[in-house]
């Protein structure tokens, strides 16, 4: 059995001349190499009949693509990690080739980068080859469609992988900004007695993107804004605002947290879910003519417990959306109205606490104040933003894979929490009301205005100026 806290000794990327290596793998493992946390062989394992030399042309181009300024030395020395391994993933011999290219390893980390109907096929085959016994295995979303399919796939893989060998992406879980939110609830005595039904009206968590779905229609139309960034990354915000602080250290701990606050979201309700389609997307390359598929998705939860009851979480998210720009925003109950000061007027603005998770991580709390220029509270911002106090972090897919060579699991989904976060979903999928279209560049369909009705508005998020 896996020893969960070995680090790895060969690191082996199936998919590796793919989209997702050229966009995100070589240059995450390259900047590992450059900050010293690389310490294993590459190997990488696809279909091409490419020779060394071509994928090592290929992880120079990939790397310089994303703008990374490549430091020869540097490359070199992540350049003499790699080998690489061609086969059909039917094929018997592909896996002894790869058991031959890792021989003497004694804890290998496989990362499927590949469509996940090939998951079970090449765990499988590592399997039959002997290689899994101590292996940790890395996949990449989506873990199904729906509930029924994320349990099926996760039986395919348990057939041959304990699930705690099974280090599933989400690359939320990565993001410094997720994990921004934990430390200011658990670590501050001041935030923590207000983060509650107590204090807290609602909750919004906006995730908008001024782009669209460019050249993946493909993979976009049969999938849409719900299943691929709600069920998974967005959930993850929930959860981080949501959780009871976990009872111990261990990444058990922090999964039984995240799981013990899905299990109290009801099943989201289809009367308040809006759905959203931007002008312009039937066109896309790759998608149907006549799609509903919606590329914006605003949802109301509610969860049941003594923390939450009573607190609207508003979740949305969209292409083609005005920004970019992803936030936590907490909105707090109306102060009662101040008894002192010359003109008594309501403020505008509840308190307001937000934290940002992309393009920059930030933190920014909205109270009221008496300012010089007004005769009446006004809103003002204390702001932070991390990239001026200590940087910002390493990017997602940097933390991820070297969380995956140490065996830090707490960094990776569990399959009960995959499975309670498409429970919730689930009646969203079975009765989609009708897209509303949308012009993009705008916040959305104002039909999702409604959604927040009797909640006040939705907020725009907090933008750079
Ligand atoms: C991906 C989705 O998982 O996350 C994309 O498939 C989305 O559609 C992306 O744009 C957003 O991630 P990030 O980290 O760039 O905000």
């Amino acid at each position: 059995m896996a020893n969960a806290h070995q680090p790895c000794d060969t690191f082996v990327v199936f998919g590796i001349t793919g989209d997702l290596a050229k966009v995100m793998t070589f240059r995450s493992l390259y900047r590992l190499e450059k900050r010293g946390l690389l310490d294993c062989s590459i190997v990488g394992v696809a279909a091409d009949d490419w020779t060394l030399d071509q994928l090592v042309d290929r992880a120079r181009t990939s790397i310089a693509d994303t703008g990374e300024v490549i430091d020869d030395a540097v490359f070199d020395r992540f350049a003499s990690r790699l080998s690489y391994v061609h086969g059909d993933f039917n094929d018997a011999a592909t896996y002894a080739a790869v058991a031959a290219a890792i021989s003497g390893a004694q804890q290998p980390v496989f990362y499927l980068e590949i469509p996940p109907f090939l998951f079970g096929r090449v765990v499988a085959g590592l399997d039959a080859a002997g290689l899994t016994a101590a292996a940790r295995i890395v996949v990449e979303k989506p873990f199904g469609h729906d509930l029924e399919s994320a349990r099926a796939l996760a039986a395919e893989l348990h057939e041959h992988v304990d699930e705690s060998q099974l280090f599933r992406v989400d690359h939320y879980l990565g993001k410094m900004g997720l994990e921004e939110i934990l430390y200011l609830r658990f670590a501050n005595t001041l935030l923590e007695p207000v983060w509650n039904r107590n204090y807290v009206a609602s909750v919004q968590i906006t995730m908008a993107e001024s782009f669209g779905v460019e050249d993946r229609g493909h993979f976009y139309d049969p999938v849409g804004a719900l299943r691929d960034v709600v069920v998974n990354h967005l959930m993850q915000i929930v959860a981080a605002a949501a959780m009871d602080p976990p009872a111990g250290g261990r990444s058990s701990d922090l999964k039984d947290a995240v799981v013990a606050a899905f299990r109290a979201v009801e099943e989201a309700d289809p009367a308040h879910y809006v759905r959203g389609q931007h002008d312009g997307y039937l066109s896309v390359d790759g998608v149907a003519p006549d799609s509903t598929t919606e590329t914006y998705a605003a949802l109301r939860l509610q969860i049941e417990n003594w923390r939450w009851s009573g607190v609207p979480f508003f979740i949305r998210t969209g292409k083609h959306l005005a920004a970019t720009q992803t936030e936590l925003r907490l909105v707090f109950k109306q102060s009662p109205r101040l008894g002192f000061g010359s003109l008594r007027g309501r403020k505008a603005e509840p308190n307001q606490i937000v934290v940002r998770l992309d393009p920059s991580t930030g933190v920014r709390v909205v109270l009221d104040a008496h300012r010089s220029d007004s005769r009446r509270a006004e809103p003002i911002t204390l702001d932070m933003n991390f990239a001026a106090e200590g940087g910002e972090g390493p990017t997602p897919y940097e933390v991820l894979l070297h969380a995956a060579m140490v065996g830090e699991s707490g960094r990776f989904t569990r399959q009960d929490a995959v499975e309670e976060t498409w429970r919730i979903m689930q009646p969203l999928l079975d009765a989609p009301p009708p897209v509303d279209p949308y012009a993009p560049g705008t916040w959305g369909p104002a039909s999702a205005d409604a959604l927040v009705a009797g909640h006040g508005k939705w907020h725009e998020p907090w933008l750079d100026s």
